[in-house]
């Protein structure tokens, strides 16, 4: 590992986006990735965003092994640092696991990934620069992530309130989670059942370090976050 890298520009930051899903709550016949978001691709924004990114190295994408659409587009205006690679999995782990085990040739093991969910198109280039310069001298790493603003309540099994869970130290945690290579691929190896990159790290016994982002950073699930995806790009200054 890491025999091709120039160790002057030690540690390099690796962006690796699972784009493999098929968006069954969008309720489309299309993986959300591929609906239309202002005229293009919705994965086409998330990864302009990445491959903009000055921080960013490179962009690697990782698709569905039978994704039918890919190569319908044009993905070239993106430029030189972006690899689609075709080995998804079952699940958002598995497919995160398998673009890190195929790139494992051509990363050190303390560069950087961070991993960007493909349903996220409104990252931000301050959401990027944010989260890049705070870990940059941190051990383990982190995520973007915003504070919980509503009230919680726990439910029982009739949908009723039966307490309300303080929500002070609570956070909602988005992409990018940005790890060492090594480290995160060791972590997602010993736990599968993970919904993100951080729990695994968690479950290492490890502290991800969490980066206030903001929600303009949805994820989009339901058809009504395609709308308000749409909004907040049309909305955005400059
Ligand atoms: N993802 C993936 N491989 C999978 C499942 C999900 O790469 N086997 C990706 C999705 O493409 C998405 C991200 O993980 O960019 C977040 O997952 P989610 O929002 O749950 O997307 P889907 O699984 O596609 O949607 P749904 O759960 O509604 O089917
Ligand atoms: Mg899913």
């Amino acid at each position: 590992m890491g025999g091709m890298v120039n160790s002057l520009f030690h540690p390099r930051h690796l962006a690796l986006v699972p784009a493999a899903g098929s968006g069954s709550r969008m309720g489309s016949g299309t993986p959300k990735q591929y609906l239309p978001l202002l005229g293009e691709p919705l994965l086409r924004h998330t990864l302009r965003a990445l491959c903009e990114a000055p921080a960013i190295d490179r962009v690697y994408v990782v698709l569905s092994v039978g994704d039918q659409e890919w190569d319908r587009h044009d993905w070239s205006g993106l430029g030189p640092k972006l690899r689609p690679l075709f080995n998804g999995g079952a699940s958002r782990a598995d497919s995160v696991l398998n673009g890190l085990r195929v790139i494992g040739d051509e990363v050190a093991a303390d560069d950087w990934v961070l991993v960007h969910d493909a349903a996220r198109p409104c990252l931000a280039p301050w959401h990027i620069e944010k989260l890049v310069r705070t870990l940059a001298g941190c051990d383990v790493g982190g995520l973007l992530a915003v504070p919980v603003a509503d009230t919680l309540k726990r439910a029982d099994a009739r949908g009723c309130a039966v307490e309300t869970v303080p929500r002070d130290s609570l956070w909602q945690a988005q992409t990018p989670q940005m790890f060492r290579y090594q480290m995160l691929r060791r972590a997602l190896e010993s736990a599968r059942d993970v919904t993100d990159e951080a729990s695994a790290i968690e479950a290492a016994g490890l502290h991800p370090r969490l980066v206030a982002g903001d929600p303009t950073n949805l994820k989009v699930t339901f058809p009504l976050d395609l709308h308000l995806a749409e909004w907040i790009l049309q909305h955005r200054e400059s």
